[in-house]
């Protein structure tokens, strides 16, 4: 038996790319699943591709009386909750300082942290007492922009170190009861759309041109994943069998970005 059967696992941000990849995992892995998602239309899809399988709640994780409410549902649904994956997330579009008009810097920084940030703190804070019981994890969706800079602008880089520092409190703050830790996947053509403060919130990511030959260019192991390609690690770390002693930690899966050195970015191609 793997250390899944039967887990329940609350997944915000699960209607799309990565979250939905996590959701197809998860149930092949033969956990229960339950979705915290803001875009209606992507919450009914998953009832018609998953039926009864998977509770879909439509909410903004920005919102705590949201989260709560995803939480209860979950619990009502399933009976308990083993893990709370904090995904959702927007992007900047790699916009850098000069490029913001003054005015807007602000909106556009609330905007990002409020999902970023806030949105897996509240999550996290109305999960807790079921995750408490059930001596269960929280699992960040970082990136790579969480350790380097050039992943995105300032906006989008300091949301994702910021979630780099609450794996490390929160890991801290709830052992013994909670293990506390993130992925920090790599880039990979989703979605993943912007901000209104800055006009960007209909794009996404899927339309930057080259971008899987971008990718493929600058990782060392020379890859353009696919969602489902990262989700190993979160099931990894899901799995109080094999993850029993893991707390505080962070799977880097982004092609081997932290090891592309300095006078070769691939290590030489020796081989
Ligand atoms: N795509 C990449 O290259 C990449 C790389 C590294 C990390 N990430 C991270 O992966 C996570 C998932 O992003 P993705 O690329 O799958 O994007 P995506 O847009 O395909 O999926 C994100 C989902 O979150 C939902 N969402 C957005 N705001 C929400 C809110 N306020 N409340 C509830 N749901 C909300 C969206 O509707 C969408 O379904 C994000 O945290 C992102 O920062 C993405």
């Amino acid at each position: 038996m793997n250390g899944l059967k039967d887990a329940v696992v609350l997944i915000t941000g699960g209607g799309s790319g990565l979250g939905r990849a996590l959701v197809e995992r998860f149930l092949c892995e033969g956990a229960r699943v339950a979705v915290l998602e803001s875009s209606a239309a992507r919450a009914s899809s998953l009832r018609t591709d998953f039926g009864e399988e998977v509770e879909a709640i439509i909410g903004d994780v920005t919102v705590y009386a949201d989260n709560a409410r995803a939480v209860e549902r979950t619990v009502a649904r399933f009976g308990r909750l083993d893990t709370f994956i904090a995904n959702a997330g927007v992007f900047d579009f790699f916009q850098a300082l000069p490029q913001y008009e003054g005015d807007k810097l602000a909106a556009a920084f609330d905007e990002l942290f409020a999902v970023n940030v806030k949105g897996g703190l509240l999550g996290a804070r109305a999960a807790l007492s079921e995750l408490v019981k059930a001596r269960g994890s929280i699992i960040f969706t970082i990136s790579n922009a969480g350790f380097y800079p050039g992943g995105g602008g300032p906006l989008y880089t300091a949301s994702k170190h910021a979630l780099v520092g609450l794996v490390k409190q929160l890991a801290h703050e709830l052992a013994p009861k909670v293990r506390v830790n993130g992925v920090a996947p790599g880039g990979m053509s989703t979605n993943l759309s912007g901000l209104r403060a800055t006009g960007t919130a209909a794009q996404s990511l899927a339309d930057v041109e080259g971008l899987d030959r971008m990718l493929r260019d600058v990782t060392p192991l020379q890859v353009s994943p696919k969602p489902k390609d990262y989700c190993g690690p979160y099931v990894l770390l899901a799995s109080a069998t094999d993850a029993g002693p893991i707390t505080g930690a962070i799977i880097n899966t982004d092609g081997g970005l932290g090891v592309r050195g300095i006078v070769n970015i691939r290590g030489g191609e020796a081989l």
